[in-house]
């Protein structure tokens, strides 16, 4: 018997399912499947607009084959370790993915491949101090995260590294390259305005 209210009603249940109820960090400890490795050596320290990481992920062959079926992309992020994140309510970790801010931003988005994948990442200049792991999402077609993997256990504990953010130094010399570019811009618009003006009284007589 189709019943159209039932139908109505099975359909608004799985629009709550699929989009108005965001997906839960524990809702995924059961899917655990990427596999991710990070270059720095624990605790190693980087430096943001200059050193790099490399980061690698792979399908863990360990899991029945079919696991991945519906993985459609692979997001890489870097995300805030604990120590990083305590007394700073900006950096919490909440369960609900939508409002996590474990992670801080993504590395890179890429289609998904069960293996051979290496992505060199060149730390944003923009990156703050703290110490930091990568996690790797799997979304399927429809942007649902519905696996993971990250390159710390699941304490948070091992394998984290360092960024240093651009010092005081890098920072004034920024300014001072940027006073130097409007000072030359206005100059230009300064001498065009002379000219101007003398070749207007040039003109007139
Ligand atoms: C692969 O998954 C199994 C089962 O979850 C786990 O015991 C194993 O440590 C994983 N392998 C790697 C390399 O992470």
């Amino acid at each position: 018997m189709e019943n159209p209210i039932f139908l109505l009603a099975s359909i608004l249940f799985s629009c709550w399912v699929a989009t108005c109820y965001g997906v839960t960090f524990s809702s995924l400890q059961n899917q655990k499947t990427l596999v991710v490795t990070t270059s720095p050596q624990t605790g190693q320290v980087l430096k943001a607009g200059q050193d790099s990481i490399t980061v690698t992920w792979s399908l863990n062959t360990t899991f029945p084959s079919g696991t991945d079926s519906d993985y459609k992309t692979v997001i890489v992020k870097i995300c805030y370790a604990p120590v990083s994140q305590k007394d700073r309510g900006w950096r919490k970790t909440v369960d609900d993915l939508k409002k996590d801010k474990t992670c801080l931003r993504d590395i890179v988005s890429q289609p998904y491949k069960p293996s051979g994948n290496t992505f060199t990442w060149k730390v944003a200049r923009d990156v703050p101090t703290a110490t930091y792991f990568v996690r790797a999402y799997a979304e399927n077609s429809a942007q649902v995260k519905v696996a993971f993997g990250q390159s710390t256990d699941s304490n948070k504990n091992t394998n984290l590294f360092q960024i240093q953010a651009i010092s005081g130094r890098h920072v004034s010399l920024d300014i001072s390259a940027i006073c130097f570019s409007v000072f030359s811009i206005l100059s230009l618009f300064g001498f065009f305005f002379m000219e101007k003006r003398k070749s207007k009284a040039s003109e007139q007589k």
